[in-house]
């Protein structure tokens, strides 16, 4: 059980830990960013939680950063720490790996994303 002061924290990873993510290397992403953040003292700043599926499987490995609403995809354990020392620490995302970024209208997909099914066409 943890209950952890959040005051100082500016960043919330989700860690996609779901079923496809899991077979992509999850479990090392999910360390690569924890040790990241240890290694650089971080941890009062970025928070992390694993999930389960957030619904992008083919995008897996999946990394979700808020309050920008930044969503990662393709990420393995080489590319995880440049999301803690890039994104979250100097404020520049890992462009190359983004997949969705929010706008005011919604979520934006980057060229060469897979745009998915509808759920409304389900
Ligand atoms: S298991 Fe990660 S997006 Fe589905």
């Amino acid at each position: 059980m943890a209950t952890w002061d959040l005051s100082r924290t500016n960043h919330h990873i989700l860690i996609c830990n779901g079923g496809s993510c899991m077979r992509k290397s999850a479990e090392e992403v999910t360390q690569a960013i924890r040790s990241e953040i240890s290694r650089l003292e971080a941890h009062d700043l970025i928070h992390t939680t694993r999930t389960r599926c957030n619904g992008r499987c083919e995008d897996a490995c999946v990394v979700i950063v808020y309050p920008e609403g930044i969503w990662y995809k393709d990420i393995g354990p080489n590319e995880a720490p440049l999301i803690v020392q890039h994104h979250l620490l100097e404020g520049k995302p890992v462009r190359e790996f983004v997949s969705h970024e929010y706008a005011l209208h919604g979520f934006e997909r980057t060229k060469g994303t897979i745009r998915g099914t509808n759920k409304s066409e389900k």
